[in-house]
C-alpha cells in the first residue's frame, strides 16, 4: 500500500514537476522576444538579430524608438548598406551574423531597439526587441573629513567629524556607501546629485556627520569605485594638556636637581684640599687601628 502511495506520489510530483518546466519555458520564451544588451559608455556594443539562417535574408532594418516613433538606424537591401543618417559613421551592419557594430556608445544610446529581417520573397519581416542599456564607472571617490573636538557630558571628550564623499562620470545614478562606520552614529546631512547636460553622467557629493571617541578607518565608494581609507578620531594617548603638564613638571625637577647638584659641587670646591687628605690620612689611622685590635 504504501508503495502504492508513494508511486502516486512520485507521479504527482513529477507531473507538477513537468508543469513548472513548461510554465519556466512559457516565461523564458517571453522574454527572448526582448534581447538585453549592455555596454559601457565610450566602447563598442554589438546588437545580434535573432535568426535561424535557414533562409536567405533579402533586407535587415534596425531601429530604435525614440519618443514613440522608429528612427533608423542602420541597415542593408540586398548588396546595399543603408547607413544615410548621424549614426553612420558610429554603426556597421555585417550581412553575415545580421549583427550590428555600435562603437564610443553614449548614455543617450540607451533604449528600445527593433530588428527587422525580410526573408526572400516573404512580406511579413521577423521582428525581435532588442533593449540597450549604458553604464558607466564613477571615478575614485574622494573622501575628505573635518573633526571637531566636543565635550560628551561628563564621560569626557569624543570628535565630530563631518565626512564628505564625492565622484563623478557615473551611470546610472547611484548612492553613496560608507564602510566602517557605526550607522546608529551617522547622520546624513548633505545629499547632492546632478548629470551632466550633455554626457548626462552623474556627479554625486554626500556629507555625513559622524561622532566618534576611538580611532576609526573609513572609506567611502559608489558602484565599484572605492575611497582610499582615511583614519578619524586618531586617539591621543595624553591629551595635550597633560603632556604638556608632565613636560613642565619634568623641567622643573631637572632644574631642581640641577641647582642642587650645583650647590654640592661648588660647596666642595670651597673646601681645601688637604682636608680630604686629613680624611684619607684618618682613615688609614682608623683601619691600622682595626688591625693592630
Ligand atoms: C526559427 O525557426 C522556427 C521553426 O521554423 C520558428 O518557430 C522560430 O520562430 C524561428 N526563429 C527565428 C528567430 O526566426
Ligand atoms: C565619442 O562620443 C562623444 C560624444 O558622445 C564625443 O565627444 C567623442 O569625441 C567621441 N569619441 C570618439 C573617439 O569618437
Ligand atoms: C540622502 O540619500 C540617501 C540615499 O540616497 C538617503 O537614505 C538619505 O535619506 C538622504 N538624506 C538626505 C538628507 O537627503
Ligand atoms: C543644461 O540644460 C538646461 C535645460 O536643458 C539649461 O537650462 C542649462 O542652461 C544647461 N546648462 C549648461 C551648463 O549647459
Ligand atoms: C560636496 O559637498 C561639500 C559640502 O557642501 C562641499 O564642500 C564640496 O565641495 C562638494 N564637493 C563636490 C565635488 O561637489
Ligand atoms: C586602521 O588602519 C591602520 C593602518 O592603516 C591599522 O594599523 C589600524 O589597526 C586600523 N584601525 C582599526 C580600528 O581598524
Amino acid at each position: 500500500m504504501s508503495l502504492q502511495l508513494r508511486c502516486l506520489y512520485t507521479h504527482r510530483y513529477s507531473l507538477a514537476l513537468v508543469m513548472t518546466m513548461l510554465l519556466l519555458a512559457a516565461a523564458s520564451g517571453d522574454s527572448d522576444t526582448a534581447m538585453n544588451i549592455k555596454a559601457v559608455l565610450g566602447h563598442s556594443v554589438t546588437f545580434r538579430c535573432p535568426s535561424n539562417h535557414s533562409e536567405a535574408v533579402e533586407r535587415l532594418y534596425i531601429q530604435k524608438i525614440i519618443n514613440d516613433k522608429e528612427k533608423f538606424i542602420n541597415g542593408f537591401y540586398k548588396d546595399r548598406d543603408m547607413p544615410w543618417n548621424e549614426y553612420q559613421i558610429r554603426t556597421k551592419v555585417n550581412k553575415m551574423d545580421l549583427s550590428m557594430e555600435m562603437r564610443n556608445v553614449s548614455v543617450s544610446d540607451e533604449g528600445l531597439y527593433k530588428c527587422y529581417i525580410f526573408d526572400i520573397g516573404v512580406t511579413n519581416p521577423k521582428v525581435s526587441d532588442i533593449i540597450l542599456e549604458v553604464t558607466a564607472e564613477y571615478s575614485a571617490p574622494t573622501i575628505t573629513p573635518d573633526c571637531t573636538e566636543h565635550r560628551r557630558g561628563v564621560s569626557g571628550t569624543g570628535m565630530s567629524c563631518d565626512l564628505s564623499c564625492s565622484a563623478v562620470g557615473g551611470y546610472p545614478q547611484s548612492t553613496i556607501r560608507w564602510t566602517g562606520l557605526n550607522p546608529s552614529l551617522t547622520n546624513v546631512i548633505y545629499n547632492w546629485s546632478s548629470a551632466h547636460n550633455d554626457s548626462k553622467t552623474w556627479t554625486i557629493n554626500q556629507t555625513i556627520t559622524y561622532n566618534c571617541d576611538q580611532q576609526t578607518n573609513v572609506s567611502c565608494a559608489i558602484g565599484g569605485a572605492v575611497s582610499h581609507t582615511i583614519t578619524i578620531c586618531k586617539t591621543q594617548s595624553f591629551p595635550l594638556k597633560v603632556i604638556a603638564a608632565i613636560a613642565f613638571v619634568l623641567v622643573f625637577a631637572l632644574l631642581l636637581i640641577f641647582v642642587v647638584v650645583m650647590k654640592c659641587f661648588c660647596g666642595r670646591q670651597h673646601t681645601p684640599e688637604d682636608q680630604s687628605g686629613d680624611v684619607n690620612v684618618s682613615l688609614t689611622e682608623y683601619r691600622s687601628q682595626l688591625k693592630s685590635v
